[in-house]
C-alpha cells in the first residue's frame, strides 16, 4: 500500500529521512549518482547498510551490457537490487531475461500508455512514468499515471506503477489518488507533505 521511495543518491539525505518510518525504497539514477560525486556501489551498499530493501540501480548500455551488469549487481547486493532498465528495445529485452531469473526490474523513461504495456509484457516488477518531465513538454504527467493505472487494473497487470519525475507535494499525493503503487520523490518533496499551514496553527 502507498510505497513511498526517495529519489536520491544523497546517503545522509537517506538516514535522515529513514528515520521517520515511512520511507519504502530509494530510486537512483547516473545523474544523481554523479551528484553525489561518489561511486555508485559505495552508494548502494550504503544505503543497503542503512537498511533499505528496495534499491533502484541503474544499467546502461547494449543488452548484453545491462543483462551482465544487471546480474552482477544483483549478485553483489542480494534481493534489495532493483534493476532499472530504460524503456527501449534492448532495455526491454534486458528486462526479460533479468526478471526470468526472478531479479526486479524498474523499466524507467517511461512516456506512454503505449510503452508502459510493452513494460509489462516485459515481466517488469514496476514501470516509472516521468510525471514532471511530461508536464515540461505540455502534456499531462498525472494523466499519463491515471490511465496507465487503469489499464493495468483492468488488463489484471501485476507491473506497480512508480511515479517518477515528481516535483512537489501536491503532485506525489495526487499520484497516488491516481492510482500509483509507489511515488519516487526527492527528499525536499517528502518533507514538505508533512506541512500544512493549519496544522502550524
Ligand atoms: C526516476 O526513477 C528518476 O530517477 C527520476 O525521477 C527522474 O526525475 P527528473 O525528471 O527530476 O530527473
Amino acid at each position: 500500500m502507498m510505497k513511498i521511495f526517495l529519489d536520491t543518491a544523497d546517503v545522509s539525505e537517506i538516514k535522515r529521512c529513514w528515520k521517520t518510518g515511512l520511507i519504502d525504497g530509494i530510486t537512483t539514477n547516473p545523474t544523481l549518482i554523479r551528484k553525489s560525486g561518489r561511486n555508485h556501489e559505495e552508494v548502494y551498499q550504503e544505503i543497503k547498510d542503512i537498511g533499505l530493501t528496495d534499491i533502484s540501480m541503474e544499467v546502461i548500455g547494449s543488452k548484453e551490457n545491462m543483462i551482465s551488469e544487471g546480474k552482477r549487481l544483483y549478485k553483489k547486493f542480494g534481493k534489495v537490487a532493483t534493476i532499472k532498465v530504460p524503456c527501449t528495445p534492448d532495455g526491454l529485452l534486458a528486462c526479460a531475461n533479468l526478471s526470468t531469473d526472478g531479479i526486479r526490474v524498474n523499466v524507467t523513461l517511461v512516456f506512454s500508455v503505449a510503452q508502459a504495456v510493452l513494460s509489462a509484457k516485459a515481466g517488469a516488477k514496476y514501470v516509472s512514468p516521468f510525471v514532471g518531465r511530461v508536464d515540461d513538454n505540455s502534456f499531462g504527467g498525472l494523466c499519463l499515471v491515471k490511465d496507465i493505472a487503469k489499464l493495468y487494473r483492468e488488463q489484471m497487470v501485476t507491473t506497480e506503477v512508480l511515479a517518477a519525475s515528481l516535483r512537489g507535494v501536491r503532485d506525489a499525493a495526487r499520484a497516488f489518488e491516481y492510482g500509483s503503487d509507489i511515488v519516487t520523490m526527492p527528499p525536499k518533496v517528502f518533507d514538505g507533505m508533512y506541512n500544512h499551514v493549519l496544522t502550524e496553527k
